[in-house]
């Protein structure tokens, strides 16, 4: 166990991650309105949006849009997701300059997600991968399932060590890895952590827990003691995969902002702004918070 980091990068994935689960379609204004909110809660990443297929996502079909849209705030970066080339394309015509690629460590739900096995989603996104550097623009990866499968449950160590290692060496500078659908505990995200922090950069690691079982917190803090300083989360714990049954919201970032600053972490945010943005997007969703912390403050102003 090494010591806990003095500080730690929150990757604010609900404008994407969030949105890209809605039911219903969300107006792009809402979504600008969002991210700008975001944008102003001291938040150093915000994804702002998927440059996937519209037929696959059709929630965020409005990417280019959205992105176009936004009031880009200096020292904010505002990555997204793109797939293959013609993500990739898409994307720097409104002057994207950091993408994500995804995969995943299980064959069963790339199929269903990306109807491609994990060699051919690689093939796919070689290319941008060769591209982005000349153009200036960075390049995050995403491992899901990392702790199991909606479709094939078990993932093996090896696998999730295998994938994660290729993403870097492609030249992702740092690789997320996802509990697609929270389905992992503190000892299982710690086992994890150490097996792909033996092949990959402890510093090109950052955390994405879904919180479905309510192991979200204390994953985080497994990965925190094993050094991680990057963690994904989503404000109103948003979010989660059409294509990954049973997958439910992000770990609300409210709630590891108040958890991180209650250890002298410091993230740079301010946590009462992020609630308020929190509780507008709820309203905006027509639904109750999924953040503890934001209902906590809401009764103690009650
Ligand atoms: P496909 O159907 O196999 O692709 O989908 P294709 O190449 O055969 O193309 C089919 C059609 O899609 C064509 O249009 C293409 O032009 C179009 P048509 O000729 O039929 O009119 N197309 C596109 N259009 C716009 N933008 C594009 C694009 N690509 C193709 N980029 C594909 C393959 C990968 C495109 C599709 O499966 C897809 O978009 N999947 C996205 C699924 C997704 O976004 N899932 C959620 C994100 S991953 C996640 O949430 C996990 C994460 O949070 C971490 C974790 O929690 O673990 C990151
Ligand atoms: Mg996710």
């Amino acid at each position: 166990m090494s010591a806990l980091p003095g500080s730690v990068r929150i990757v604010e994935v609900g404008a994407r991650d969030g949105l890209q689960n809605e039911k219903a379609i969300i107006p792009s204004a809402t979504k600008i309105e969002l991210i700008d909110r975001l944008s102003a809660t001291g938040l150093r990443t915000i994804e702002a949006t998927s440059f996937v297929s519209p037929q696959w996502i059709p929630q965020l079909a409005d990417a280019a849009e959205v992105y176009a849209g936004i009031t880009r705030r200096p020292g904010v970066t505002y990555p997204v997701l793109v797939p293959n080339l013609q993500g990739y394309e898409r994307a720097r015509a409104v002057g994207v300059e950091e993408i994500a690629v995804f995969t995943a460590a299980s064959e069963a739900f790339n199929r269903k997600n990306i109807n491609a096995s994990i060699d051919e989603s690689i093939e796919r996104f070689a290319p941008v991968l060769e591209r982005a550097p000349a153009d200036g623009v960075k390049v995050r990866g995403y491992v899901s399932t990392v702790l199991g499968c909606p479709y094939q449950g078990e993932v093996p160590l090896g696998d999730v060590v295998h994938v994660a290692r290729r993403l870097h060496e492609l030249g992702c500078y740092e690789v997320s890895l996802g509990d697609t659908i929270g389905i992992g505990t503190p000892a299982k995200a710690r086992a994890m952590l150490r097996a792909v922090a033996a092949e990959v950069p402890l510093s090109a690691l950052a955390v994405h827990f879904h919180d479905t079982r309510g192991q979200a917190l204390a994953n985080i803090l497994a990965c925190l003691e094993e050094g991680v300083a990057v963690v994904d989360s989503a404000v109103s714990g948003t979010g989660g995969c059409p294509y990954a049954r049973g997958a439910t919201g992000n770990v609300a970032s409210e709630d590891v902002v108040y958890m991180l600053e209650g250890m002298d972490i410091a993230t740079g945010i301010d946590l009462p702004a992020l609630i308020e943005t929190g509780l507008w997007l709820s309203a905006q969703l027509g639904r109750e918070t999924s953040s503890r912390v934001a209902r906590a403050s809401q009764s103690a102003d009650a």
